[in-house]
């Protein structure tokens, strides 16, 4: 692991979880592939040795290449609406499509048009979202924050409605919930720090046109 950045050398900052295998796979047709399965190791070179991965919680992402601890990173345009990191978004690399909704207990029958209780109150991780989505319809909200398993909050009276994103929708369909209405789409991005997009512009302008060709070749797989 090298502590320094080499001129041509990237760092890129990697999501765990669902965007994980699918980032991996992309960077590998880009030319990006693992050295060796990371296992528990956070920094791992790639096979060609021209980069060093970081493997970080998604949300973690924007904030490493803010401060240009990575150079450029993948992650999902969700965890890009709540951050206020400044970086660069270059390509919408079009793999791990969610929705972001706003969903009700289906016996509520919000989703049909049932009257929506004068102050409402959302349990959320997404709370910039939800708090944008009520304000701009003139809903008085209260915003619950949670970390996860959202969908148990109108099953247990913590809240009248979630916001949330659907990928397959089993989450929703095993808790009896139904979606009320769409907020955004959200497909994975390639971020980069626009000071190192200047220092590093030939080696990050390659990754990314080697990602939009990966990516279109997926798309049309
Ligand atoms: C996400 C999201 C939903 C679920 C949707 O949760 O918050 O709970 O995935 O996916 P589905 O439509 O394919 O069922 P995540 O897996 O990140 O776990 P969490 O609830 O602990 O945040």
């Amino acid at each position: 692991m090298t502590t320094l950045h080499a001129p041509d050398r990237l760092r890129i900052a990697i999501p765990k979880g669902l965007l994980y295998d699918d980032s991996v796979a992309l960077l590998a047709s880009a030319g990006a592939a693992l050295a060796v399965d990371p296992g528990r190791k956070l920094v791992i070179d790639s096979a060609d040795g021209r980069s060093e991965l970081l493997m970080l919680r998604p949300t973690d992402v924007p904030a490493y290449v803010e401060f240009g601890a990575a150079d450029c990173g993948i992650v999902g345009k969700d965890v890009l609406w709540e951050t206020e990191r400044h970086v660069s978004e270059l390509a919408d690399l079009a793999f791990g499509r969610c929705r972001l909704v706003v969903a009700a207990r289906r016996a509520d029958r919000y989703h049909e048009g049932a009257q929506l209780p004068t102050f409402l109150r959302v349990a959320t991780k997404f709370t910039a979202s939800a708090e944008a989505y009520f304000a701009e319809r003139d809903l008085p909200a209260q915003i619950i924050p949670l970390h996860g398993s959202v969908e148990l909050a109108p099953l247990v009276g913590l809240a009248d409605l979630i916001v949330d994103l659907v990928a397959t929708g089993n989450t929703l369909r095993e808790h009896d919930l139904v979606v009320v209405d769409e907020i955004a789409t959200s497909t994975a991005r390639f971020v980069v720090n626009p000071v190192r997009f200047r220092a590093k512009y030939d080696s990050l302008t390659g990754l990314l046109a080697r990602l939009e060709a990966a990516a279109r070749e997926r798309a049309c797989a």
